[in-house]
């Protein structure tokens, strides 16, 4: 069977994690494919709430097999604690599978993404400051450390001594920071860390083939977002990885032909954390009314998030993108009791209409929201199981998307819980 990937279609915090949990009960593996512990991945199961960093969100399913990708950048000792905190509510992570070419997230790492953002001052970009950037800055200049270098001392600590070295004298002489030290760096992840961590080291490309190849149902997980894309996004304001569907095949190992679904996450408004341009932003008592009906606030950091009229241009783009298949729709429930609902259909760039993101950057920070109003509803939709059950307005503004994004709609949630949703047709 092909895989199916899940990618989200704006700046994060979609619902990937309650859509990833819902579709993964018919799945065998769930592969997590990029990002690290910046990701909050929340499913709500029986009114009990997780919130997944590192985990794959089919770990709730005893026949799901969990793996964490070569594309994924780990931090053993939050890999573990997360492990251990689902252990103690139940969930059995025994099957978890980690990638032995996973990069390392270092103590570094941390220091670093702390220290240029302070060093950014205004300019810097709201990072959730878990390491991830430098962590793939050091992938790319190939001085990273691996997940399967914990398997070999004698190469972690020779890799070890020149990283470390080079980064003391950035942090100190750079960055006036205190030097780390190697020796305790090598202790806590070789001795304390290593021996938890090498049971779950596997080959990850080589068991998802192998599921492929049997006709088994296999997920990849996307962290992150469409407009967060280190290529696609709006960059700089973006994270260091390649959440978008081509990066599900580079951070797993399946070659483009192995994927025939993709299923774009996108929330029935939009929310931003950190930086960054967005047009349709909103502020004032429409602004924090989403963000007390939605829970806008991070999974991990707990920020607010920046909540804004859902942008179809923007969504039009992702469909493109990722080859979108399908758009699943979330949060449909928090738009209910408004007047009228706004979705925004172009962008106006001092009288010039733009049906598409501009390729320049400074246009797209300039740029005014085209919006097509739409009247609202009244009705509470949380407890609606099909879409008849959904009043005429709410229909036609999941029409108006499909038809404005390019992409049919399949399902639309109606609250956080893993059975709060309805199959859509259109
Ligand atoms: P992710 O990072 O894409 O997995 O999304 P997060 O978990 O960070 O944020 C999404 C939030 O919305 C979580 O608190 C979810 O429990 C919640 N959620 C997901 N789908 C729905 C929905 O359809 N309605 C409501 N009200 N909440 C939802
Ligand atoms: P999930 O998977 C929302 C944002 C940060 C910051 C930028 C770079 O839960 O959707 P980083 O620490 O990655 O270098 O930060 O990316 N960001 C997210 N925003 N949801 C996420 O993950 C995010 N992961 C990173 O706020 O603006
Ligand atoms: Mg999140």
């Amino acid at each position: 069977m092909p895989a199916t990937v899940v990618v989200g279609t704006q700046w994060g915090d979609e619902g990937k994690g309650k859509l990833t949990d819902l579709l993964a009960k018919d799945m065998r593996l769930v592969v997590r494919y990029q990002g690290g512990h910046n990701a909050g991945h929340t499913i709500v199961v029986g009114g009990e709430s997780f919130a997944l960093q590192l985990v794959p969100s089919g770990v709730l399913y005893p026949s799901t097999v969990p793996v964490i990708g070569n594309g994924v950048v780990v931090d053993p000792s939050v890999l573990l604690a997360e492990c251990d905190a689902l252990e103690a509510r139940g969930v059995d992570t025994s099957r978890l599978v980690v990638s032995g070419n996973a990069h390392l997230i270092m103590p570094y790492h941390y220091e670093l993404d702390r220290a240029t953002e302070r060093s950014l001052g205004r300019n810097k970009l709201g990072t959730t400051k878990r390491g991830i950037g430098p962590a793939y800055a050091d992938k790319a200049a190939r001085i990273g450390l691996r997940v399967q270098d914990l398997l070999d001392p004698k190469i972690f600590r020779q890799k070890l001594e020149v990283v470390v070295r080079e980064k003391n004298a950035v942090l100190a002489k750079v960055y006036n920071r205190l030097a780390l030290d190697e020796d305790e760096i090598a202790r806590r992840y070789l001795d304390e860390l290593a021996p938890r961590i090498a049971p779950m080291i596997g080959d990850s490309v080589g068991i998802v083939h192998d599921a492929l190849d049997a006709g088994e149902n296999v997920m990849l997980e996307g962290a992150q977002a469409t407009f967060l894309d280190l290529d696609h996004g709006t960059y700089p304001y973006v994270t260091s990885s390649n959440p978008t569907a081509g990066g599900a095949c580079v951070g797993t190992g399946v070659g483009p032909r192995d994927v025939d679904r993709v299923v774009g996450i996108a929330k029935a408004y939009i929310t931003r954390v950190g930086a960054g341009p967005f047009p349709t932003e909103l502020d004032g008592e429409l602004a924090d009314l989403l963000v007390e009906r939605g829970h806008e606030y991070g999974t991990n950091t707990g920020r607010r998030r920046r909540p804004g009229w859902l942008d179809l241009v923007m969504l039009r783009h992702a469909v493109r993108v990722n080859s979108v298949s399908e758009i699943a729709l979330t949060k449909l429930d928090v738009l209910s009791k408004l007047e009228v609902v706004k979705v925004c259909v172009a962008y106006d760039d001092g009288g010039r209409r733009l049906d598409r993101v501009p390729y320049h950057q400074s246009v797209l920070h300039r740029v005014v929201p085209v919006y097509e109003e739409l009247p609202g509803w009244e009705e509470d939709l949380s407890a609606a199981t099909s879409i008849t059950d959904l009043p005429r307005a709410a229909r036609d503004y999941i029409a108006c998307i499909a038809d404005h994004a390019g992409a049919p709609v399949s399902l639309a949630g109606v609250g956080p819980g893993r059975e709060q949703y309805v199959h859509v047709a259109s």
